[in-house]
């Protein structure tokens, strides 16, 4: 960010970039959830998450900690399910259907990636829509499409967030997203497109990324390389939003974006860890609140 001072008749110049920090956005907003929880629990339905893990990946099982962490904090009950890396299919379909068809849980869903033995099945279809606090299927996806969105796929929703936080406009923005995941590219796409934003979308067999980064005002890398974005890929006075978390060989986290190549070039940037990791994870227990009053609603 420019920061321009005068002072006894010289222009002063500084560059300073902003770090959009999510701790404060949460701290400042999770009161919110809190209250709501109680509402719902003193109207007879006390929100609870469900979470289907299985076999052991330290990734998922950080993320499902976050997770019971967020419940935890808001008053929501949670509970983990470990199925056996080898769990048969017979069995974890019946898993799938016990927490879909179970009245006390209200939000639910399978930590993905699963096993390769049962990667055959489109989990995300399998799960109740109306407790898809994840927003994958594709009941909610149409929704989103239709630009009236119930359950919103929780990475895309945390990161309208916290620009919406950091007063960062979208309308009219020409935004720049790498990576066309289900989890976060796709979604995100739709998502800022309904917000106004004109949206690019950038893979793995785009020619020239950097044609497109080095023109546009906001870039938003979900593609899971470390450090893939560096200062060669900026344009002037750009937002920058990082969705990797990537484990380095000395086993610290860092994102898709090399955040101090970057910091002295940009208008502001999301840091890792910090940055959007913990937005998803609120997003998502926005998303329980959302379900369990749906569904209340409907009782
Ligand atoms: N694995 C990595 N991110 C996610 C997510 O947002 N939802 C689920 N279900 N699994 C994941």
């Amino acid at each position: 960010m420019e920061i321009y001072r005068k002072s006894l008749g010289f222009k002063v110049f500084r560059s300073m970039s902003k770090i959009l920090s999510s701790k404060d956005i949460i701290d400042k907003n999770v009161k919110n959830l809190i209250e709501k929880c109680q509402n719902l629990t003193k109207s007879g339905l006390r929100p609870k998450l469900e979470v289907i893990l299985v076999g052991s990946n330290s990734a998922s099982e950080l993320y499902i900690k976050n997770k019971r962490r967020m419940c935890e904090l808001v008053g929501a009950q949670f509970n983990l399910t470990k199925l056996k890396e080898n769990v048969s299919q017979e069995d974890f379909l019946y898993a799938i259907n016990k927490m879909n068809n179970d009245s006390s849980i209200t939000g639910c869903f399978v930590q993905l990636p699963i096993p390769k033995h049962l990667s055959h099945i489109n989990v995300t279809q399998l799960i109740n829509p109306q407790k898809d606090v994840d927003g994958f299927h594709s009941e909610n996806i149409i929704k989103l499409y239709n630009n009236n969105p119930s359950l919103i796929s929780c990475t895309p929703k945390g990161i309208v967030n916290l620009l919406k936080n950091y007063k960062i406009e979208v309308e009219g923005k020409n935004v720049v997203i790498i990576g066309r995941g289900f989890i976060v590219g796709k979604p995100l796409a739709l998502l800022l497109q309904n917000l106004n934003a004109t949206v690019t979308i950038c893979h793995s067999k785009t020619k020239d990324i950097k044609s497109y980064t080095r023109n546009c005002d906001i870039i938003i890398c979900a593609i899971g390389k470390a450090n893939f974005i560096d200062k060669s890929f900026l344009g002037k006075n750009q937002i920058l939003i990082d969705v990797g978390i990537n484990k380095t060989k000395d086993g610290k986290f860092c994102g898709d974006i090399n955040f101090n190549d970057v910091k002295d070039h940009v208008q502001a940037v999301t840091p890792v860890p910090g940055g959007v990791g913990p937005m998803t994870v609120y997003s998502l227990i926005e998303n329980l609140i959302e379900a369990t009053d749906n569904i209340l609603q409907k009782r």
